[in-house]
């Protein structure tokens, strides 16, 4: 794939931080610095709090047994449950979903989705970044026929009416907001944007890694092997696509650069819409994100997700392929080395890149490190390396206490 390269090329975190407040509704009236969680003691806005009871409102699904939080727990950084590879959900609970789900912490600091000028897709909401901002994600998955599931918006303003908190929703979005269906709609989605934005929860930028970068803290030796064959170009090479340095203006990184890519991750059979041995999910070129249909050379690419918590949320990759962070790193850099242990071997030989159609399997970056070796080379990392990437890893994880 002639993916054009955009590392390096994320803009100050500032800019960004401005881009996702404007996306989710700046004339909230809320007058706190958009560009920084509340200062600390300050609470969160009258909005925020309401879409925090959102959030957790099984009462919103046509099953009325799922929430926003039901997929995105609290204990698992806001990601959904380790032994799930696609979470159920439908009226009944028992439709599977077509990916894991992502970890949201930190996602409200996510650019809107755009093509740089030379033709980079970067941002953008989902692992495919067809949401365009926080907002307009937080209404699909009401909606959603293999999540919350309900008919209609109106149904869902239905339910909202007769929420425990509807005082407060007409309270903060005015007594005449049932009127129209469609402004109460954009009301909860608002109100959920405004939670993910607010709570310092979801972007607490407190893991031992942090406090390393502050002063405040120590790497093991192992760990501090781990971060440099993490950022070394010719070893893990891992900080080309997941930056692990603060932002020229100080930012802390978010180990992601909102970039696109192809890693030919293997198929997981785990995920019931793969019995059907014609569905491939693609990705930026659909079939659920629609706009880039045309794409070919998009298709197979998914979203550099942030590492941060990273050892919180398994399973990994967009389809919950691998269920612990030694696969992930030993597939990143045996996967050409070594193919036979990841993907089938049948009569023509292994079956490389078996979550892809074949003619999209040139769409597989092949170039970049680590993944750029050949049969019989050797490894980008040992073993022995291996363990100190994962150990380094660890480092990510909120709420490091020393
Ligand atoms: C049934 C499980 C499920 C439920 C319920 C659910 N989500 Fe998600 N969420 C997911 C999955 C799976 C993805 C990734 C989907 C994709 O890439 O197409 C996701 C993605 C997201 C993202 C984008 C993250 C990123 O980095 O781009 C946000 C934000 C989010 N969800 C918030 C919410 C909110 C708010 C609600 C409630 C209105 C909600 N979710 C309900 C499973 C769920
Ligand atoms: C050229 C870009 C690129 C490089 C280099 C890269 N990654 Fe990734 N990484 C991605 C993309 C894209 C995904 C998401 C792929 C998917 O879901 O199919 C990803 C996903 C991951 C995940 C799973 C995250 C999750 O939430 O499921 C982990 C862990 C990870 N990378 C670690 C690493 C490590 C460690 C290295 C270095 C050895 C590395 N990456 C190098 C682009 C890259």
């Amino acid at each position: 794939m002639t993916r054009p390269r955009a590392r390096d090329r994320l803009g100050p975190a500032t800019a960004i931080l401005v881009i996702a407040w404007l996306a989710a509704g700046c004339s909230s009236g809320s007058s706190r610095d958009p560009l920084g969680s509340p200062a600390a003691g300050e609470s969160m806005s009258d909005m925020a709090k309401l879409g925090e009871a959102i959030f957790k409102d099984e009462w919103l699904s046509a099953s009325g047994r799922m929430s926003c939080q039901t997929c995105h727990l609290p204990e698992h950084a806001h990601s959904g449950l380790p032994t799930d590879a696609v979470a159920a959900g439908g009226p009944d609970l028992e439709l599977s979903g077509l990916r894991n789900s992502p970890s949201i912490r930190y996602a409200s600091l996510t650019p809107a989705f755009h093509l740089e000028r030379d033709g980079t897709p970067v941002g953008g909401f989902f692992r495919d970044g067809r949401a365009a901002s926080l907002t307009d994600q937080a209404r699909r998955p009401f909606l959603d026929a293999r999540e919350m599931a309900n008919p209609s918006v109106e149904s869902v303003v239905e339910k909202v009416r007769r929420a425990a908190y509807v005082a407060e929703f007409t309270r903060i979005f005015g007594a005449d907001v049932f009127d129209d269906p469609t402004r109460a709609f954009d009301s909860v989605a608002l109100a959920l944007a405004r939670y993910q934005l607010e709570d310092p929860d979801f972007r607490p930028f407190d893991s031992k890694y942090d406090a390393f970068l502050g002063g405040k803290a120590r790497l093991t030796d192992q760990e501090l092997r781990g971060l440099a064959l993490f950022n070394d170009p010719l070893k893990g090479n891992c900080a080309a696509c997941h930056p692990s340095a603060r932002g020229s203006d100080g930012s802390p990184p978010l180990f992601t650069d909102f970039t696109y890519d192809n890693l030919g991750v293997p198929r997981n059979d785990m995920i019931p819409a793969n019995v059907d041995a014609a569905y491939f999910d693609l990705g930026l070129c659909g079939p659920q994100r629609t706009d880039l249909a045309d794409r070919g050379d998009f298709c197979g690419a998914f979203k550099v997700p942030s590492l941060r918590n990273i050892s919180r949320t398994a399973p990994y990759f967009h389809n919950g392929r691998f269920a612990t962070l030694r696969e992930v790193v030993a597939f990143y850099v045996r996967r050409d080395t070594n193919p036979e242990e990841w993907y089938p071997v049948g009569a023509n030989g292994v079956q490389k890149f078996n979550d892809l159609p074949v003619n999209l399997h040139l769409n597989v970056n092949t170039t970049e490190a680590p993944y750029n070796r050949r049969l019989g080379d050797a490894p980008a990392l040992t073993l022995a390396e291996i363990e100190d990437v994962v150990a380094f890893l660890g480092t990510l994880d909120d709420g490091y206490q020393p």
